[in-house]
C-alpha cells in the first residue's frame, strides 16, 4: 500500500496515562457534602478519584501521559507531526492546551490543536487523526484526553461533585507496518438538541463570569443524570454495534470492550446488550471516577499494560458525553 493511500491502515503504536497523586475517597467527600460512600458506590461504582494539585494544569497531566505513550511507541517528541488534545477543561480558553503540550514536549514539528467533544473527545481525536494520517498529510499523531475537572465543579453540588476526577491518557498513531494491528472502524455522532443535559452555563461568551454572578457557580458542570443515563445506554450500544458490524466481527470475537468510565450500571447495561461477558469489559472507574475525555484513554492504557489484550486481539472502545456526543472504535491490536 502506498504511503499516501487513503486506505492506509493506522496503528496504535503506544499508549500512556497519568493520574495525579492526591486520592479523594468517598468517605472524605461525605464529610464536606451531603452524601455517603454507600450512595456513591451503589449508584455509580466509584470509590475514589484523583485530584490535581493547584499548580498542576491539564497540559501538565497531558504532557506526562504523552511522554509514556511516546516511549512505548519508540518515537521522540521531535518526530511527532500532529498533537490533538481532547479536553473540556483547557488550561485557558485560548491558546489551545495542545499548544502548551507541544512546547512542554519540545515537539517543534507538530501542528497542535484541541478538540471539544467532552467525554467522547478522545475517540473524536482518533477518528480525525486516523483520516489525517491515512490521507498522507501527516506521518503520525499524538492524541491525548486530559481533564482537570476538579477546577470546574461546584463542590457543594452532590449531584455532580462526587462523580468526576482528574487525569490524562494518550496514544501515538502512525501508519501500520505489514503484520501490525490497526484501527479497523470508527463511528462518531452528535445530538445538539440535547445540549442542556450536561453543560457549563457560564464562563463563555453567552454568560461571562462577572462580579454579579461569581457566587452562582456558573462555570461548574451541571447534569440531568437520569436523562443522560438512558441516552448513554442507547447510543453507546448502537455505536459499538456499528463498528463491530463494519469490522465484520461477532460479539464472541471481542477480547476486550473499553467503555467510557462514568457509571458501572451503564457499563453493565452495555455489556449485557452487546452480549459480551463482564470479564471482557474493562473497568477502572472505582479508582478514578469519571475523567471525561481522559477516561477511555486511561482505560486503554491500563488495559493494555495490564495484559487485558494482546497483539492481534480485537477490542472495542465506546464512549458518550456532553453535546450530546458519542463515538466508538473497533481496533485490532
Ligand atoms: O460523562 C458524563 C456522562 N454522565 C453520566 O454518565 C451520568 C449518567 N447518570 C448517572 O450516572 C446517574 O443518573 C447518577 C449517578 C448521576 C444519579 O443516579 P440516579 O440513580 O439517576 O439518581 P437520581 O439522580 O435519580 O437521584 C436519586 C436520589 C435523589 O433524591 P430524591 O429526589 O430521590 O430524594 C437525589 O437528590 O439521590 C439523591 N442524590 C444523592 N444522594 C446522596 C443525588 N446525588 C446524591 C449524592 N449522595 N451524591
Amino acid at each position: 500500500m502506498s504511503a499516501n493511500s487513503s486506505k492506509a491502515a493506522i496503528h496504535i503504536a503506544g499508549t500512556g496515562s497519568y493520574l495525579p497523586e492526591r486520592v479523594l475517597t468517598n468517605e472524605e467527600l461525605s464529610k464536606t457534602v451531603d452524601t455517603s460512600d454507600e450512595w456513591i458506590v451503589t449508584r455509580t461504582g466509584i470509590r475514589e478519584r484523583r485530584i490535581a494539585a493547584e499548580d498542576e494544569f491539564t497540559s501538565h497531566m497531558a504532557t506526562k501521559a504523552a511522554l509514556k505513550a511516546l516511549e512505548q511507541a519508540g518515537l521522540a517528541a521531535e518526530d511527532i507531526q500532529l498533537i490533538v488534545v481532547a479536553t473540556v477543561t483547557p488550561d485557558t480558553l485560548t491558546p489551545a492546551t495542545a499548544c502548551h503540550v507541544q512546547r512542554n514536549l519540545g515537539a517543534h514539528r507538530a501542528v497542535a490543536f484541541d478538540i471539544s467533544a467532552a467525554c467522547s473527545g478522545f475517540l473524536y481525536a482518533m477518528k480525525v487523526c486516523k483520516r489525517m494520517i491515512s490521507d498522507g498529510a501527516f506521518e503520525n499523531a499524538l492524541i491525548i484526553g486530559a481533564e482537570k475537572l476538579s477546577s470546574f465543579l461546584n463542590w457543594e453540588d452532590r449531584t455532580t461533585c462526587v462523580l468526576f476526577g482528574d487525569g490524562a491518557g494518550a496514544a501515538v498513531l502512525r501508519r501500520a507496518q505489514p503484520g501490525e494491528g490497526s484501527i479497523v472502524a470508527t463511528e462518531i455522532g452528535t445530538d445538539g438538541n440535547l445540549t442542556r443535559l450536561i453543560e457549563m452555563p457560564g464562563g463563555g461568551s453567552a454568560c461571562p463570569i462577572t462580579e454579579k454572578n461569581a457566587h452562582l457557580h456558573l462555570n461548574a458542570f451541571t447534569m440531568q443524570g437520569k436523562e443522560v443515563f438512558k441516552f448513554a445506554v442507547t447510543r453507546m450500544k448502537e455505536a459499538a454495534e456499528k463498528v463491530i458490524e463494519r469490522a465484520g466481527w461477532q460479539a464472541d470475537d471481542i477480547a476486550c470492550v473499553i467503555p467510557h468510565q462514568a457509571n458501572l450500571r451503564i457499563i453493565d447495561a452495555i455489556a449485557d446488550r452487546l452480549a459480551v461477558p463482564n470479564e471482557r469489559v474493562f473497568v477502572n472507574l472505582h479508582k478514578y471516577g469519571n475523567t471525561s475525555a481522559a477516561a477511555v484513554a486511561i482505560a486503554l492504557d491500563e488495559a493494555q499494560r495490564g495484559g487485558r489484550f494482546h497483539r492481534g486481539d480485537r477490542i472495542v472502545l465506546v464512549v458518550f458525553g456532553a453535546g450530546l456526543t458519542w463515538a466508538a472504535a473497533a481496533v485490532e491490536w
